[in-house]
């Protein structure tokens, strides 16, 4: 490994010097005294459809991680309720979709994705208010009261990342994109979504909106992140019809399915986790194994992706992701979740880690850069449009330091909440000690093995199989060992 991670930092002065010399105006809050208030203890008022608030009571957000381990037909299994119980226990009072929820069959990133079963012997509602009732039932028995809990359901079709049947792509595609093309060994009889599939896939999202305000959770998440359909269609500038060129026409999905849902159930919040902006597809570099985007000169001006610059698609141009966001914004989108990129073809930036997953590549620099990223960018969209509620993703990488890094940009009012997704399957309990006070159990913080991202890759459930007991004892865990020493490897 030629980067220091941060659990190897011995002194905290050792990691600001570094931290510093990534980014000279880095800022962290290494000694801030929170004996008279932690700045991630404060609750937040949000307000919600009606025109009244609802308070969250700190600023931790659970962000939605599957596990792929339900039922074909959509049940939870008792490794998906363990997740979701775990969830609960937290102590984060905002739980951002629990995991993503296929509106419809062939929308799965996997067989074992929990969804939408048109099924007319397939009880959905059940399903949700178990999972609901799983994670609610603990947060009140560790934490008292479920009054300043938020939890929301996270909509999704694979799109172009869709699994359904196995470890095989059958990938359902908004526009031809050359570059993923040839990463994915994608011919021309891929399946092209044609608008009125568009139009089908946007009555399930609202109808699964429907379903889970009935079950009662507080909000949906009409996900638009990660590659998944409706981030592709932000970006799908080369496709013809009423989805894509305009800006108008690549956000037209996401604007009907909000205001159908608004039109249905006028009292349910909608949120938004979007890819605010990305990157052009990483491949793996002969001979050394580190990620580089390959051929990119040749493809441009670029053409494709949301957030872009076309003349050097590495770097961002947030022209349209304002556009996105003041969209939300005036649709009434209580909160928007910003994450970057895919963990398919950037992974590197969509999750820092230490270790990459077996199809990805090693760190092209200090995976803390992309950490900074990740705050950079919220500090820019945050600028741009203030009132705006926001949530920051790809905080795990920075281990012990991540109180720090969190409370300096919560207290200066750059983000508003911190959402966790790795640290939550090993370390679920990590906001509640932060919140309380207590010193972390360091044995349980995330160290960025990927195991969680290479086991389903390669067809197993997903988890911490590093740290996490129910896993570690699985036979997998070994498996897993190997693959990660092979992705390792240059
Ligand atoms: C195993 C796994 C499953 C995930 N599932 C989802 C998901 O269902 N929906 C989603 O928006 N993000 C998903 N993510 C991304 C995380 O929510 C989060 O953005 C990412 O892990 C970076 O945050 P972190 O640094 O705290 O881990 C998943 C990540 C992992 C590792």
């Amino acid at each position: 490994m030629d980067h220091t991670p941060p659990g190897r930092f011995k002194t905290a002065e050792d990691f600001r010097t570094r931290w510093r010399e990534l980014d000279p105006d880095g800022e962290l809050d290494l000694d801030l005294d929170v004996s008279n208030g932690d700045p991630l203890a404060a609750p937040l008022a949000i307000a919600t459809p009606g025109g009244g608030t609802r308070t969250i009571g700190n600023r931790f957000a659970v962000h939605p991680m599957e596990g792929w381990d339900a039922g074909e037909d959509g049940t939870p299994s008792e490794h998906t309720l363990r997740r979701w119980r775990r969830f609960g226990e937290s102590g984060a009072k905002l739980v951002w979709g629990g995991e993503a929820y296929a509106v419809q069959p062939d929308g799965r990133a996997n067989p074992n994705q929990l969804h939408l079963n048109p099924d007319p012997a397939a009880d959905n509602a059940a399903n949700l208010r178990s999972l609901l009732g799983t994670l609610t039932t603990a947060h009140a028995e560790h934490h008292g009261t479920t009054d300043d809990l938020v939890v929301g359901l996270q909509l999704t079709h694979s799109g172009r990342f869709s699994r359904p049947h196995g470890t095989r792509m059958s990938p359902r595609i908004a526009e031809l994109n050359p570059v993923l093309a040839e990463k994915y060994g994608l011919d021309a009889s891929v399946h092209i979504l044609s608008d009125g599939d568009l139009r089908e896939i946007s009555e399930h999202m609202v109808q699964a909106a429907c379903l889970a305000a009935d079950v009662g959770f507080d909000f949906v998440d009409v996900k638009c992140c990660h590659g998944y359909l409706l981030h592709e269609l932000l970006g799908a500038h080369t496709r013809p019809g009423d989805y894509g060129g305009s800006f108008e026409n690549r956000t037209r999905l996401f604007r009907d399915t909000v205001t159908a849902i608004r039109s249905e159930r006028p009292d349910l919040m909608i949120g938004c986790r979007v890819s605010i902006t990305d990157t052009y597809p990483m491949f793996r570099r002969d001979g050394d194994a580190i990620g580089f985007p390959k051929d990119v000169e040749t493809h441009l001006p670029w053409r494709h992706q949301f957030g872009v610059n076309p003349l050097d698609p590495t770097d961002s141009d947030f022209t349209e992701p304002k556009a996105f966001l003041e969209l939300c914004r005036d649709l009434g989108v209580f909160m928007a979740n910003l994450t970057v990129g895919s963990p398919y073809y950037c992974p590197h930036l969509q999750r820092p880690a230490a270790y990459p997953p077996s199809d990805g590549y090693l760190p092209p620099r200090d995976p803390l850069c992309e950490v900074q990223r990740h705050l950079k960018i919220v500090r820019t969209v945050r600028a741009m449009v203030p009132d705006l509620p926001l949530v920051g993703s790809g905080w795990s990488y920075l281990q012990e330091w991540l109180p720090a890094v969190a409370r300096h940009e919560v207290r200066s009012n750059m983000v508003d909440m911190v959402g966790l997704g790795r640290s939550m399957l090993s370390y679920p309990t990590l906001p509640a000690d932060i919140v309380a006070g207590r010193d972390l159990d360091r044995k349980h913080l995330c160290r960025t093995f990927s195991d969680c991202t290479t086991a389903p890759r390669n067809g197993m459930i997903s988890g911490c199989y590093p740290l996490d007991e129910h896993y570690k004892a699985m036979p997998q865990a070994v498996e897993l060992k190997v693959l990660r020493k092979e992705a390792s490897k240059a």
